[in-house]
């Protein structure tokens, strides 16, 4: 299979783990003969540095002409301690997820045996947890009227909602459900917001078209306690943009760390793939931070070219290097590999694990 994969190094420690997604992409690509061609592109304070820019049409351009987009992260201090500025990484992002039409931002939880004891629950709360939340990305608050008065003393950000951008993202949620446990949870806020009962009332009539799954609904404050009183009753997690950013968030601590994160962003064009973990401005370029989240995400990406083999190779290398304490300092503070360490790992697990190796007789090495 041949395929254009954009690459968004982005900002902090972007550039340092998406290097070693790439670095097991190309593993991936020798051991079962497929090409990929990728084309870096900027965003975020990056692009703000290099051209006054968070996302200059280039990008744009770059990502419509791939097959996917596998993205860094975004963000930088400079920007977060100043509410006045007039342009912030953060935009770059936002307008991408708008301009792609990325409705959809899928967020798997789960967690790994090795790593329970990091978690803030008991192992006891843990058992059984898998689950995806389901986050609408190009709506809500986020992209509503935003207003400071001439005065500075008050602000307005809208939230609004329309049927056709809830209807989509609830039918592939939907969807997900039917290829997994067949439940999926509704999180609103329907008691108080308008926009949420809108929400509700769509999916009440979607659910309709997909009678085999079943459907509860739960008010966001609710749901956020029961992220961690018992997140094993979850499956699907559909909800709006702003309550997905902060529960997908909570949800992270379940399996350890952050780091370890991935997300899919899907919709009309290009599908892009990011870990959910922000810009770590304080280990940037380093070599500390954990890649596995941005790895997971790359597996994500083989995923959406139907590359299934391909991304559990990936998920079985990744599982296994935490099964070995091969594991980055956020996991383990005292006994810990670097960045570039972790990233070879994996890749040599795959090298020397995947059934398929179609190059084998070009590159045969004598260990295998
Ligand atoms: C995320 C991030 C972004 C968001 C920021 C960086 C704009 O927190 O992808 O979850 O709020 O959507
Ligand atoms: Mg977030």
């Amino acid at each position: 299979m041949e395929k254009k994969i954009a690459v968004i190094l982005g900002d902090g420690i972007g550039p340092e783990v998406t290097r070693q997604s790439i670095k097991v992409l190309n593993t991936i690509a020798k051991r079962f003969g497929h090409v990929f061609q990728y084309t870096e592109a900027i965003m975020g304070a990056d692009a703000i540095d290099k051209t006054g820019n968070p996302l200059p049409d280039e990008t744009i351009a770059v990502c419509l002409a791939s097959d996917a987009i596998l993205f860094g992260a975004i963000g930088h201090p400079k920007y977060d301690n100043d509410p006045t500025a007039k342009v912030r990484p953060e935009q770059g992002l936002l307008k991408l997820r708008k301009e792609l039409q990325l409705f959809a931002n899928i967020r798997p939880i789960n967690t790994y045996a090795a790593l329970q004891h990091l978690s803030p629950l008991k192992a006891k709360q843990l058992a059984g947890v898998d689950f995806i939340v389901f986050r609408e990305l190009t709506g809500g608050i986020y992209f509503g009227k935003k207003q400071l008065s001439e005065d500075g003393a008050s602000a307005v950000d809208e939230c609004t909602y329309t049927r056709v951008e809830i209807e989509r993202v609830t039918h592939l949620a939907f969807q997900y459900a039917q290829k997994r446990k067949n439940k999926l949870t509704l999180v609103d806020k329907a008691n108080v917001l308008e926009t949420s009962r809108l929400w509700r009332k769509v999916v009440q009539e979607t659910a309709a078209q997909y009678s085999d799954v079943a459907v509860d609904y739960m008010f966001v404050d609710n749901a956020a306690m029961q992220i961690i009183l018992n997140p094993s009753q979850f499956d699907v997690v559909l909800t709006e943009n702003m309550f997905g950013d902060i529960i997908s968030d909570e949800a992270s601590v379940l399996s350890g760390s952050l780091g370890l994160l991935p997300s899919a962003s899907v919709g009309n064009k290009t599908a892009l793939f990011e870990p959910i973990h922000g810009s770590y401005p304080q280990a940037a370029g380093k070599d500390i931070a954990n890649p596995l989240g941005s790895i997971l995400s790359a597996a994500m990406l083989l995923d959406h070219f139907q590359l299934t083999e391909e991304a559990e190779a990936v998920r079985k290398a990744v599982e296994w290097t935490l099964a070995n304490g091969f594991v980055s300092k956020d996991i383990d503070p005292v006994n810990n590999y670097s960045t570039t360490a972790i990233g070879d790992l994996v890749s040599d697990h795959i090298e020397r694990h995947s059934r398929h190796n179609h190059h084998a007789s070009v590159n045969q090495s004598t260990i295998i």
